[in-house]
């Protein structure tokens, strides 16, 4: 609205004068623009074809709503845990992330087409020409501000959106759902585990802890168990089942979590496996570099001879770091290429990883096996809220 020329502007008394139109007219010449063509869509209100383009808008609103409120709905009450394929629920749990995006996609772009349908069906078709000006001034004058308003004015009402309700009603609704499932989505976040029902003990420790032990057996002792792809298959470790330079992925496994014989054995034996902070990477270093390894503060006798255990979770965003090299003993993460020195503590030496890999004290109990001497004493992931799934 910069721009006006002062001769060619009403006196305040003219500008009272005017009605919204005259000023709407005003506003639009004064910017240079002139309306070569302006046309209400429906000149004759009330008619079918009014009616029916009012209800495709309410209703592509409707759908709207409805698609946000579906995904409300999956977010707080379709309580998402990872399961294997073949159990109970897997497709519950495994679709629940599909029909958020879904749900939420759909919402948005239902509020999309309505807004294009209400724009060709109700905002008047108008042919328009501006030249172009510089912009040069400082604030508006009383007359731009007076023109601009009755402009927007002016295109509340030729849009018709006043008067119909059902749109209005349909809108309110659509915004309003997806408001409320785009804020409560983006607080859920922040809540940890909200089905925990008080037992927050999993966010400070792991399975590998002897709180996880029963109540009758407190001081059961934690084994390594293989993944052997079978979650009903229990294999152990002994110090003599890797060859130098080997590695393998160990899940904790306790007596009492049973061999599946039972519906609580086969939910311990599941537990062990499904929780993020549990796989460990068993390495054996060869006896050479062994001698060589720099230990932590604290950890020093977290190893077993020339056997280490590390989480196999990134502590960058959570990766499994599944890759170990040998000849150089790094660790290797495929995400974001973060390696890690096996010889020094699980140390970040490459890449965008901060900080160590959390070490598990590794012990031999007197049947042979390989056991935890307890849980992790760093956190486990890239930070404190991943340390559980
Ligand atoms: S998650 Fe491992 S490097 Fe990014």
């Amino acid at each position: 609205m910069s721009g006006s020329n002062d001769k060619d502007l009403p006196s305040q008394d003219e500008l009272d004068q005017m009605s919204k139109e005259d000023l709407v007219k005003l506003g639009t010449n004064l910017d240079g623009v002139e309306i070569i063509h302006r046309a209400q869509r429906y000149p004759e209100p009330g008619t079918k074809v009014e009616k029916r383009a009012e209800r495709q808008v309410a209703i592509w609103l409707t759908v709207s709503g409805i698609s946000a409120l579906a995904c409300f709905v999956i977010f707080i009450w379709n309580h998402w845990e990872f399961a294997l394929p073949g159990t109970d629920d897997y497709w519950r749990y495994t679709l629940n992330t599909p029909l958020l995006g879904i749900t939420f996609g759909l919402s948005i772009l239902s509020i999309g087409i309505a807004m294009v349908l209400f724009t060709k069906k109700f905002i008047p078709s108008e042919i328009s020409v501006q030249d172009r000006h510089d912009g040069e001034g400082a604030g508006s004058s009383e007359v731009d501000r007076k023109t601009i308003v009755a402009e927007l004015g002016d295109s509340l009402e030729s849009s018709t959106l006043p008067r119909r309700k059902m749109i209005i009603g349909s809108g309110l609704f659509a915004f309003g759902a997806l408001a409320l499932t785009g804020v409560v989505a983006g607080l859920g976040g922040f809540i940890k585990n909200p089905w925990a029902k008080g037992d927050k003990s999993e966010l400070w420790h792991t399975h590998w802890s002897p709180i996880y032990n029963p109540p009758e057996n407190p001081n059961e002792t934690v084994f390594l168990r293989r993944d052997t792809g079978n979650p009903y298959q229990v294999t152990l470790v002994r110090p003599e089942d890797l060859d130098a330079g080997g590695m393998e992925t160990v899940f904790p496994w306790r007596v009492s979590d049973g061999l599946g014989e039972t519906e609580h054995s086969r939910h311990k034996l599941l537990e062990g496996l499904r929780y993020v902070s549990n796989p460990v990477m068993l390495i054996r270093l060869r006896p050479s570099d062994t001698a060589k390894a720099i230990k932590r503060k604290g950890q020093e006798n977290f190893n077993y001879g020339d056997y280490f255990a590390y989480t196999k979770v990134c502590s960058h965003l959570g990766c499994p770091t599944s890759l170990y090299e040998q000849r150089t003993n790094r660790i290797l993460c495929p995400c974001h290429q973060s390696q890690f020195n096996a010889l020094e503590y699980g140390k970040p030496i490459f890449g965008p990883a901060a900080r160590a890999l959390a070490q598990l004290p590794l012990t031999v109990n007197d049947q042979g096996y390989l056991v935890a001497a307890g849980d992790f004493i760093e956190p486990v992931g890239p930070a404190f809220w991943e340390r559980r799934s």
